[in-house]
């Protein structure tokens, strides 16, 4: 019998680890993770300022040797520390929250393995599925196809991309003249949708902004007449994106007054549900997205409203196919056997972490009836946010919100010009971040300037809900 230069021997020495005390050091980061948490479990009075011996270390240049990991790792906690962190309780900026215990597990274990998924990775695809399957049936949609991406952007853009596929065969190869394709969103549309029609070679002059109706919605009305008029001049309308849960407000556009219009022109119709679409898992807010099963599909971002570590966002289709027509490639370093694709030829990315896993360890422990209790809880706080407001005499709240997101702002006393409430609001948000106690960041509604939360942070408590507004009020006036 031959023996193989690669196969192992009894002989061939046991290689060395790279870490030689990896045991220390994995106990040594257990403590730091469960101190952690712990301290998640309570909003924490300000925020620990960095030692400046260690603010000197975060100049040193590249170290030549090594040191004990343990020394590295102890800073790298003491600055996480001093960092804003969406997973503590009183951070209602943006609309991420994060940090749920079960997901930072299985982003460690996935690191270790390293799982890439761009080519076939065994039974991790499988899971794979099955987490982007779970993740459809929470929010209702109908999935054909689908995978996990790298955030919100991504997941529009490989949407859109698909739509103008879809649209325009073979322009993928060939390319798209300048202006002779159209793209619809709200006014109120998140900026990812401007540059993925950037991005897919459209040019964002070709995106048509639509007008928003007192709900802040898009007029279904409006968006037809530009449709009409895009056709007749010869343009191809490629995609509309609907917005579900709008990023300044939380509006929910209306997505079946929206798939009527895209029926009736063959137009796709893509749901960017990136922070919304988990509350359609719950009763309350469920008929709201009301037509979500037309759309050709959606965006859902497991790291904002479902508690998942950044990143790991999903976008969605219907059918099955067009995402192969969209990214499919044969490469000399990556050949396909008969038929079967590799997972990257239905991707816009190239190499791909194993994201999915936080969501499927996630639901596996949790359940899905915990996450809509969750997100129920906190539709209930911004109900209870939004009543506060309405009843201070010293805040004017901006909009009827219709999910967790709220603007509103600080009127210390009656007949203050604008100039003077916007100059007084943007240093009531700083002045909150400077203090710590509560973390949310500034907006602008219409021209004023304001504040503005979001809840969908599983760790907030009831109890914190009034106290934001307290804090809002005694900065308010300490700064006036
Ligand atoms: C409605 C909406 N779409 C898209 C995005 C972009 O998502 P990401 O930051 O995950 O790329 C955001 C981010 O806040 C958003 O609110």
């Amino acid at each position: 019998m031959t023996t193989t230069g690669m196969r192992p021997s009894n002989a061939s020495p046991t290689p060395k680890p790279a870490l030689s005390n990896r045991t220390e050091i994995l106990q040594e980061l257990t403590r730091h993770l469960l101190s952690a948490w712990d301290s998640f479990d309570h909003p924490r009075p300000s925020e620990p300022q960095l030692s400046t011996e260690l603010l000197k270390r975060l100049g040193t240049p590249l170290p030549e040797q090594g040191e004990d990991p343990a020394h590295a790792l102890g800073d790298a906690v003491q600055i996480l520390e001093s960092s804003v962190s969406p997973a503590r309780p009183l951070f209602v900026a943006y609309v991420g929250s994060s940090g749920l215990e079960t997901s930072v597990l299985a982003s460690a274990i996935s690191a270790a393995y390293d799982i890439n998924l761009a080519t076939a990775a065994g039974a991790a695809d499988q899971l794979d599925q099955q987490a982007v399957q779970w993740i459809a049936e929470f929010v209702g949609f109908p999935l054909g196809e689908g995978h996990f991406t790298s955030g919100g952007q991504t997941s529009n853009l490989t949407a859109l991309l698909a739509a103008r596929e879809h649209a325009l065969p073979d322009s993928r190869r060939r390319g798209v003249q300048a202006g002779s394709a159209t793209v619809y969103c709200s006014d109120e549309a998140h900026h990812s949708v401007v540059r993925a029609v950037e991005v897919a070679g459209l040019g964002s002059q070709s995106l048509r902004r639509i007008p928003v109706n007192g709900k802040r919605q898009m007029q279904p009305g409006a968006l037809e007449q530009v449709i009409q008029q895009d056709i007749a001049a010869g343009r191809v309308p490629v995609a509309v994106v609907a917005t579900a849960g709008t990023t300044l407000t939380g509006a929910v556009d209306s997505i079946a007054d929206i798939a009527d219009v895209c029926e009736r022109y063959k137009v796709w119709l893509h749901v960017d549900g990136a922070y919304g679409l988990p509350a359609a898992a719950t009763e309350q807010a469920k008929p709201l997205f009301a037509g979500l099963d037309r759309a050709d599909s959606a965006t859902v971002d497991a790291h904002k409203w479902l508690g998942m570590q950044k990143s790991c966002s999903a976008v969605l289709l219907r059918q099955k196919g067009i995402l192969r027509a969209t990214f499919g490639h044969e490469e000399r370093y990556m050949l396909h056997e008969e038929d079967a694709s590799n997972p990257v030829d239905q991707t816009l990315e190239y190499s791909r972490p194993f994201r999915s896993l936080r969501l499927w360890l996630s639901m596996r422990s949790h359940g899905a009836a915990q996450f809509r209790s969750w997100i129920a809880g906190t539709l209930q706080q911004a109900q209870t946010f939004t009543e506060l407001v309405r009843q201070h005499p010293q805040f004017e709240l901006l909009h009827e919100p219709m999910l967790s997101t709220i603007c509103f702002r600080h009127i210390p006393r009656a007949g203050l010009p604008e100039d003077q409430l916007n100059t007084h609001n943007t240093a009531l948000a700083r002045a909150m971040q400077q203090d710590g106690r509560v973390y949310l960041a500034p907006a602008v509604l219409d021209g004023k300037i304001c504040l503005r939360v979001c809840f969908v942070n599983f760790r907030t408590p009831q109890a914190a809900v009034p106290f934001i507004l307290e804090v809002a009020q005694e900065l308010g006036e300490k700064i006036l």
